[in-house]
Order: C-alpha cells, then sequence, then structure tokens
C-alpha cells in the first residue's frame, strides 16, 4: 500500500501551539499574514495543563490590543504588588508607586484558551494532535514541514517562513546544526514542588518567602484554589508526599509573626526543574525560534509565558515588513532585538532564584549575604524599583509588547494584504 502525501501551502509554518506560537498565529492573521499551526498534544490537553500565572501589564496590554483582552480584563485579577518574605517577616514592593504598572494572575492555559477560540474564531488552521513533525529545507526558500494528521494523512506543508515554537524540549531548535548553535545552559541543583490545594486563598498578593529550609511561593488560582510551590530536590517524587508532610513543609518555609498558610486537599502535586537556556542563534536559514525553543527561565521571575509573548511581537512585526513591503531587515535583526530582553529576564530569573533559595552547598556566609541582599533590595526605593520594573517588565520602545503591536498596527493601517 502506498501512502498518499497531501501538499499544502501557507505562507508562516507554526510548529507549537503554545503561547508564543498561538499569539504569533493571530498577530499575523491580524496583518492579513496566513499561517497554519501543527501541534502534537490534543486542544483538551493543552487547554487544561496547569502552567505560569502571571502576565506583565505589555502581555495584557497586546491581549486588549489585538481583541484577545476581554476575559483577562474580566477574570484576571489585578496584582499591584507582591510580598517577599524572610526572617519571619513580609516586606511588601509596590508595583503602581514604583512603575506605573501592575501584573495578572490569569494562568497560561486560560490565555491559550482565548488564543485558540480568536484564531478558530477566525477561521485560523490549527492541526492538534499531529505526529512525525520533520522540517525540511530550511536554507531554500520554500521551507517545509512534514507531519501526520490526526486522521492519519500524511501531509507536505510548504511555507515561505517557518517559526519554532515548540517548547524547551521541541525539535525546532536542534535544526540549527550544532557547528552554527551556542547552547548557553544552567541547571539548578533543585526544583520545585508544585501544588493546587482546595483551600481559601491565604494571602491578597504572592509570597516569595525565602528561609533556612528554602525557598517556597504562595500563589493563587480562584477565591477556592491556590497555587503553591516549595524548593526540593529535583529528584524528588513528588507522589511520596503526604498532604500532610506538604502543609507542614510549607507552613515551616513561611512561619512567624502568627501567619498560617490556610490548607485544604491537595488535589494535584509535581516537581519542575529550574533552568536557565538560551539558543544563540534565534535562526536558521528560513527558520525562527521563539518562546521556549530558544529560552527557559527558572519560575521564579514569572518570565517564560511573558518573554514568549514578546519575542512573537518582535517576530510578527518583522514578518509584516517583510512579507507586506518585501523589507528582511527586522527579519535579520530579530535575534538582536530579541534578546536584549531575553538576557535581562535570564538575568532577573536567576537573581531571584539566587538570592531566595537555599544551595545545599552554602555556606553560612553565603545564607549570611542573601538576607543582606534581602534587606538592600527591600530596604530603598531604588532596590525596590529595581525589583518592580524587572517583574512587571521593561518598557522599552522596542521591546514592550504593548508598544510593538501598536507600532504594528500604526505600520499597517490602512494597507490591504
Ligand atoms: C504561579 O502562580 O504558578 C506562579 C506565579 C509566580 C511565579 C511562578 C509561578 O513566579
Amino acid at each position: 500500500m502506498t501512502t498518499q502525501t497531501t501538499h499544502a501551502r501557507t505562507r508562516v509554518g507554526i510548529i507549537g501551539a503554545g503561547p508564543a506560537g498561538l499569539m504569533l498565529s493571530h498577530l499575523l492573521s491580524r496583518a492579513g499574514i496566513d499561517s497554519t499551526v501543527v501541534e502534537t498534544r490534543n486542544r483538551a490537553t493543552i487547554e487544561t495543563t496547569i502552567r505560569a500565572g502571571i502576565l506583565e501589564q505589555g502581555t495584557v496590554d497586546l491581549m486588549v490590543a489585538t481583541g484577545v483582552g476581554d476575559r483577562v480584563r474580566k477574570e484576571g485579577s489585578c496584582h499591584e504588588g507582591i510580598e517577599l518574605r524572610y526572617g519571619g517577616e513580609s516586606r511588601r514592593i509596590d508595583f503602581p508607586s514604583l512603575t506605573g504598572r501592575c501584573v495578572y494572575l490569569y494562568p497560561q492555559h486560560e490565555v491559550l484558551k482565548d488564543l485558540i477560540a480568536a484564531r478558530l474564531g477566525d477561521g485560523g488552521d490549527i492541526r492538534f494532535g499531529v505526529t512525525d513533525v520533520a522540517l525540511r529545507d530550511l536554507t531554500t526558500d520554500r521551507p517545509a514541514v512534514t507531519f501526520t494528521d490526526a486522521d492519519g494523512t500524511a501531509v507536505e506543508l510548504r511555507c515561505d517562513l517557518l517559526v519554532g515554537c515548540d517548547g524547551s524540549q521541541g525539535i525546532s531548535r536542534f535544526a540549527i546544526p550544532d557547528t552554527l548553535r551556542t547552547d548557553y545552559f544552567r541547571a539548578y541543583p533543585f526544583g520545585w514542588f508544585g501544588i493546587l490545594t482546595e483551600a481559601p486563598p491565604s494571602s491578597d498578593e504572592l509570597i516569595y518567602a525565602r528561609s533556612d529550609r528554602g525557598f517556597a511561593l504562595i500563589s493563587s488560582r480562584t477565591p477556592t484554589v491556590q497555587r503553591m510551590y516549595f524548593q526540593c530536590d529535583p529528584g524528588e517524587r513528588a507522589e511520596r508526599w503526604s498532604d500532610e508532610r506538604i502543609w507542614e513543609e510549607l507552613q515551616s518555609r513561611v512561619a512567624g509573626n502568627g501567619f498560617a498558610l490556610k490548607e485544604g486537599p491537595v488535589f494535584q502535586r509535581g516537581v519542575v526543574p529550574m533552568r536557565s537556556y538560551v539558543c544563540a542563534p534565534m535562526r536558521y536559514g528560513r527558520l525562527f525560534l521563539a518562546g521556549d525553543a530558544a529560552h527557559t527561565v527558572p519560575a521564579t521571575g514569572a518570565k517564560g509565558l511573558n518573554l514568549a509573548i514578546s519575542d512573537v511581537a518582535v517576530l510578527s512585526q518583522a514578518m509584516e515588513r517583510f512579507f507586506l513591503d518585501g523589507e528582511p531587515n527586522l527579519l535579520d535583526s530579530y535575534g538582536t532585538t530579541a534578546s536584549d530582553r531575553i538576557w535581562r529576564a535570564q538575568h532577573f530569573s536567576w537573581w531571584m532564584t539566587s538570592m531566595l533559595h537555599r544551595d545545599e552547598s552554602a555556606t553560612d556566609f553565603d545564607a549570611r549575604r542573601q538576607l543582606g541582599e534581602l534587606d538592600t533590595v527591600t530596604g530603598s526605593e531604588a532596590g525596590r524599583a529595581f525589583l518592580a520594573e524587572a517583574y512587571t517588565g521593561w518598557p522599552t520602545a522596542l521591546t514592550n509588547p504593548g508598544a510593538a503591536a501598536a507600532e504594528a498596527l500604526r505600520l499597517t493601517a490602512g494597507r490591504t494584504p
């Protein structure tokens, strides 16, 4: 029996229906540029997998400016600060007074639901549940992605440009030959033990806690479901922990001043590794990388999703220039432009991690120095502003997603694709 291959064509082939891939497809469609998104997972998995939850102001601005912000505006909760907790006390960092901005607690899978609904509502092409994804002819002007569709059809999709948005475990970045690729990588000697619990909130704002037993983060999902994490061994097996032991560990890390977490049944638990990674370059021929396919940050800075969105804000603008004006310059400078924000976020995520976590090899000097650092950050307006500016997202003209979208809208206004 011969297997027939279906030949298809689109302008931009996008590998991966995560935040980067879906937002890119959405931004391109608003500029009249067609794309196809191929994704190995099915829609239900994407829409229910629990990931991070903090959106920078610029991410929300971009969602609102491009018509996918209704739910985040209604259901997202605006957070005007965080608490740094150490030595048994909390010190608050107030975002609006320091930066004029805030962040939104709105889980990543809700963003994905909004983007999928928008793409499908606009007649967009998303292929869920595909297998055998492979990239081809990347250094020609007709690169292709081949895959087997969910119904078993073999497909060859020819494109003008391809974008790898397939996350840290994806195939795309390995299409850049080893001899041309630099992998900047750092593994941390700890992971995060994350739980979802059915309990009322313990705090109005997120608490980032440093204790002699290690880091803990108190976050939230809804008025009845809370998200919490504590630093653990990266090889820890979550299923070995009873609810009682989890609560004892969490309580000990935030103890002090009579504060206690509100406990409830733990209905989901898992361990995530902590890594920093950047791939350079972010382009090979006609393949571009965006989001986690190009970089990973430890979750302490809440930057992963936001960086993915800012990458594609830059990339979509560059693609518009390329397709609508025949101008490749912005595509050529994509990696340089995006890496400015990527390395700031790398520094911030590493810095928050190193300031708040307990490294097994740390000496008493290191522990005392960490407390000195926390006092420096929380004890002056300059220190608090440094943290607040990074946490809420840097509003530079070139890399702020809101500004990039506004610029993109201005550039395409009045044009017929
Ligand atoms: C979360 O709510 O899952 C969350 C919030 C802030 C972080 C990381 C994770 O820094």
